[in-house]
């Protein structure tokens, strides 16, 4: 099996991580919980989202804050020691510190994390390095100005670059960049991305497109597999050397004296599923196994129909058990009703 620097079991001692209860049939254990804390998003980034938005959920369906909190609590009493908070934008939520706080002082937890877009960073940054924030993964695309506004469909890139090396510069101890790698779009970007590896202690990671827009750009032939990109890797930059990385980086590499790393990240080929840890809970508390099932329990109702800590568990546990081999499995049992990313929350 390849070699995961994640964090089970806690590495620094400071807490002793609870045995982990969440398992599956294929001897899978789940300790990493992504939780999406809404659908809402300042970008409408091509792959993502049409210009217009998505049908958002109101108010009432999206889960409040006591339910967020209450669902950290009882996922760290199974074992989670990992917390992503993923939206939408979570940067949107002005209590997201607050909530990164709440989810580092969980018992069992030690690593709590970020996915953002990056645009918002610098109005948080001091507050989430003062709620013990882990690591924070920033989305961009591409390093031009006119390319950004394209993919994402708004003005921002300089913000969002000057936020990342805010980032860098933080007390965060770690900083990654996520590129979503599109033919035509950026795929010439490579090396400009992984030549920011070489000046700072940050991973640059390249992510397969997946088909998870209800406009289905994926299907335009933008598509640019992950082998393609491993191989425009090796023949572009210097010296690549194999080192670890996290679950979902399947290939990572060095390059010579460089100070960080580069991952890529077959979302959509998927042989990244025997090493999965994720729990994932969309905004509206709904529990997926997989990011490629659309089976899902729904905690949200669970708890509204009054359920015990205990119910929740149970559902959680069982929801586990009989989560297929892998993403392709997970998918045949397919009634695609989410028309976006930002509704499973990355
Ligand atoms: P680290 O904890 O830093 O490794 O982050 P992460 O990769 O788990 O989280 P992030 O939110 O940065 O996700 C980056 C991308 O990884 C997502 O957009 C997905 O494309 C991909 N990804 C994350 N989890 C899964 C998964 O369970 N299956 C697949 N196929 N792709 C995933
Ligand atoms: N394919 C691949 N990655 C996607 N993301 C959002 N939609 C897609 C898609 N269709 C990425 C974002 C972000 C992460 C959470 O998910 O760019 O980095
Ligand atoms: Fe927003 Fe992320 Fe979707 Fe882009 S990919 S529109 S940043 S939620």
């Amino acid at each position: 099996m390849k070699n995961i620097t994640q964090p089970f079991p806690s590495k620094d001692g400071r807490k002793k991580p609870v045995h982990p209860t969440i398992i599956d049939r294929h001897g899978r254990t789940f300790y990493y919980l992504r939780m999406a804390v809404n659908e809402q998003c300042n970008l409408r980034c091509i792959y993502c989202m049409p210009a217009e938005g998505v049908n958002f959920l109101q108010k009432g369906q999206l889960l409040t804050t006591h339910e967020i909190k209450r669902l950290l609590n009882v996922t760290s009493e199974l074992g989670v020691s990992k917390i992503r908070f993923t939206g939408g934008e979570p940067l949107l939520r002005k209590d997201i510190p607050l909530l990164v706080k709440y989810a580092k002082n969980l018992t069992y937890v030690d690593y709590v994390h970020l996915t953002t877009n990056g645009i918002l960073i610098h109005r948080y940054l001091d507050e989430l390095e003062n709620a013990g924030l882990s690591g924070i993964n920033i989305s961009l695309d591409t390093l031009k100005r006119d390319r950004f506004q394209f993919i994402t469909r708004r003005i921002g890139i300089e913000q969002v670059i000057e936020n990342i090396h805010l980032a860098i510069k933080s007390q965060i101890p770690s900083v990654k960049i996520n590129v979503v790698v599109m033919r035509e779009f950026n795929h010439d970007e490579l090396l400009d991305f992984a030549q920011l590896t070489m000046d700072y202690n940050i991973t640059v990671r390249f992510i397969e497109l997946m088909p998870f827009d209800a406009h289905q750009i994926w299907k335009t032939g933008k598509f640019y597999r992950a082998e393609h990109i491993v191989n425009d890797l090796k023949a572009q930059a210097n010296q690549l050397q194999e080192v670890a990385g996290s679950s979902t980086e399947h290939y990572v590499f060095k390059m010579k004296n460089a100070k960080g790393k580069i991952a890529v990240i077959p979302a959509y080929s998927r042989n990244l599923c025997g090493t999965c840890n994720r729990i994932r809970i969309t905004a509206d508390g709904k529990l997926l196994n997989c990011l490629y099932s659309q089976e899902e329990a729904n905690l949200r109702d669970l708890m509204r129909k009054g359920s015990s800590d205990g119910g929740i568990k149970a559902l959680i546990k069982k929801t586990f058990l009989n989560k297929h081999m892998d993403g392709w499995d997970a998918q045949q049992y397919n009634d695609p009703h989410r028309e976006s990313m930002t509704q499973i929350g990355g």
